[in-house]
């Protein structure tokens, strides 16, 4: 069974008065237990198609399955709250809030000592010290701000983890931190870990890589 499923799906965005097809019947399924990447030319529609996967767009032909549901029938507020954490290529951070304030705001708590642990855990999991913690969002750097957005996805310990380009600002080392972390979500947790990525490092780490051709407009095996 698979936990995730594109099937035929095709999507086009509105340009003027005329659609601009962005993916042509795109299939791909996802299980659970394994680390996914997906690498392709800037514009390709990569973003696009995570945001399908996670309710965000829906597809205009063909459609994305949940547990072999079409998510399309299902509340998205729910799907996004109970199944799915988004690692946005634009962190989607509160700028003001403290790094672990940010943690536990996605948590949806606000005293409860055992989740606040996880919380503060999934921060030393990406490297964070006790100060870095509590520092305001605005006051860490690109890199930081990217490690927060992907703590935050760790302690909210969802089935699927949907992470647009989650190593584009971090050195060697940490992006080789963060690809530990990834395998260890999927291998040791359990998740569906899907990475879109433009590092070579990251992709060659997946169990599985798939690419998005730009000019056939769907996926294909690398
Ligand atoms: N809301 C939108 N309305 C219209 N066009 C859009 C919209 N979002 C994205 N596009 C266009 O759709 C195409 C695919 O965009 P997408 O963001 O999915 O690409 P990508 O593969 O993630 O690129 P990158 O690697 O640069 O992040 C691009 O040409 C983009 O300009
Ligand atoms: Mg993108």
């Amino acid at each position: 069974m698979y936990i995730l499923s594109a099937q035929d799906v095709s999507f086009s965005y509105r340009d003027g008065d005329r659609e601009r097809e962005i993916l042509r019947h795109c299939s791909l399924n996802l299980k659970e237990g394994y680390f996914y990447a997906l690498v392709g030319e800037s514009g390709s529609g990569k973003t696009t198609f995570l945001s399908l996967l996670g309710g965000l767009e829906i597809a205009k032909k063909g459609q994305v399955l949940f547990k072999g549901q079409a998510i399309k029938d299902m509340k998205l507020s729910d799907y996004l709250k109970k199944h799915i954490s988004f690692i946005f290529q634009e962190y989607n951070l509160i700028p003001y809030l403290s790094a672990l304030d940010n943690v536990l705001l996605a948590m949806g708590i606000k005293n409860d000592k055992v989740l606040r642990n996880v919380a503060i855990q999934s921060l030393y999991d990406v490297g964070f010290d006790d100060e870095k913690i509590r520092r305001r969002v605005n006051r860490l750097s690109g890199g930081e701000r990217q490690r927060v957005a992907i703590a935050r996805a760790i302690a909210c310990d969802s089935e699927i983890i949907l992470a647009d380009e989650p190593t584009g600002n971090l050195d060697a080392q940490s992006t080789q931190n963060i690809i530990e972390l990834f395998k260890g979500l999927a291998h040791k947790y359990h998740k569906c870990v899907v990475v879109v990525t433009h590092s070579g490092d990251v992709a060659k780490s997946a169990d599985f890589a798939v690419r998005l051709n730009m000019e056939k407009k769907h996926f294909e095996a690398i």
